[in-house]
């Protein structure tokens, strides 16, 4: 069991040295993952001049799933996209071929208050972003800035692509996903602008009809990024392309009461799944022992049930998280009046104790 650790930049370095104590301490009596540790984003740039060296790749190709932190920095996000930390990332997805990332919403009620939403809007809101990977705008062609010959000014073009096989690969996904769960699939486009997302809805809806047993609604992204503020609840299975996944997951996250508590799962077809949290490498707190690490403590139990079966150990992480949390401990970004506020390294620690005590 081979686990490649990529923690990256920023508070990516921070919060996976605390998933990795959680890995340790789920596996302690048994026969344990062989870890090693590569370079992406900025920290690879800085050594490579490649924010994706070969070596990564390899390394990655290699292993059984993947364990990653955050990738790029305000600075690196101003050179050429080559060069970006963040464009490390999306290769690294995009060479693996992981098109279907997982994002779970979990409102716990121990973190109820620690929302900026009412109560009774977000209690019991239990749901699951499936954002495609590895296509749309992120990777369509043409792309990039070129000086129009006629006027002579600057134009920018990207350009918004999915295969019809793209998006029957992840509606797939989702009705699997949702016959795990509530069996309810919240399919989300733009199919009264965009030619693309007009084909995205023709396509999950004969999708859809394989799975009889699995309702499916369309909406379109503007009205959904709404319904998803107004009536979380109602939703199960939110499947959608990889822009409006991006965006709609950071807003979902405010239902949990932090970036900070949204884990993720990033599968191809294979067993190797890529494991990161949904959030970024935060300049604004990195290197204050100021960042919530359950985000990545999740997605490592995620990493245990996905790609190595081990459902006991996954349930146990998650369970220690949901112990921590009852017996008061908060990071800053959660904390509320009465709380225990602790570092980063603390709920690492605590977390990784509760693990223990619980498999003796
Ligand atoms: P961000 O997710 O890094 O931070 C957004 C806000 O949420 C910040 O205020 C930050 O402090 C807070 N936050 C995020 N994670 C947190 C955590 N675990 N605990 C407590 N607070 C947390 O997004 P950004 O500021 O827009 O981007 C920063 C850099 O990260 C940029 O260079 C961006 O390109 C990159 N980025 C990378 C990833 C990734 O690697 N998956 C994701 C998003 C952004
Ligand atoms: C994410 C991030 C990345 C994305 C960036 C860093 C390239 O925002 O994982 O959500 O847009 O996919
Ligand atoms: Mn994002």
């Amino acid at each position: 069991m081979k686990i490649l650790v990529l923690p990256g930049d920023g508070i990516g370095n921070e919060v996976t040295a605390q998933a990795v104590k959680a890995l340790r301490a789920v596996t302690a009596n048994g026969p344990g993952f062989e870890m090693t540790e590569g370079l992406i984003g900025d920290a690879a740039l800085a050594v490579h001049g490649d924010p994706l060296p070969e070596a990564t790749l390899e390394a990655a190709r290699g292993a059984d799933a993947i364990l990653f932190g955050a990738a790029g920095t305000y600075e690196s996000d101003l050179l050429p996209p080559e060069k970006r930390g963040g464009h490390g990332l999306l290769r690294l997805r995009k060479s693996l071929d992981l098109y279907a990332n997982y994002r779970p919403v979990t409102a716990f009620p121990e973190l109820i208050g620690a929302s900026t939403l009412r109560r009774d809007v977000i209690e019991g809101v239990d749901l699951m972003v499936l954002r495609e990977l590895t296509g749309d705008i992120y990777f369509g062609t043409p792309r990039g800035v070129h000086r129009d010959d006629r006027t002579g000014e600057r134009v920018g073009i990207n350009t918004m692509r999915y295969t019809e096989s793209e998006i029957r690969r992840v509606g797939h996904a989702a009705f699997r996903a949702a016959r795990l769960r509530r069996r309810k699939v919240c399919s989300v486009d733009k199919a009264n602008v965009l030619e693309t997302m007009a084909l995205w809805r023709e396509v999950m809806t004969e999708v859809g009809r394989d799975y009889p047993d699995v309702e499916l609604t369309h909406l379109y992204v503007d009205a959904a990024s709404m319904h998803l503020i107004r009536r979380p609840r109602d939703f199960d299975v939110i499947v959608t392309g990889n822009i409006f996944g991006d965006i709609l997951s950071d807003a979902a996250a405010m239902l949990t009461g932090s970036l900070g508590m949204l884990p993720s799962a990033s599968l191809g077809e294979g067993g190797r799944g890529l494991y990161e949290p949904v959030h970024g490498s935060a300049p604004d707190i990195a290197g204050r022992d100021l960042a919530n690490p359950l985000a990545s403590i999740m997605s490592s139990a995620l990493m245990l049930r996905l790609s190595f079966g081990m459902e006991a150990e996954a349930a146990a992480v998650e369970t220690a998280v949901r112990h921590v949390l009852a017996e008061g401990y908060r990071t800053a970004d959660i904390a509320e009046p009465g709380s225990r506020q602790v570092g980063t390294e603390e709920m690492g620690d605590a977390v990784a104790a509760a693990i223990a005590r619980s498999r003796h």
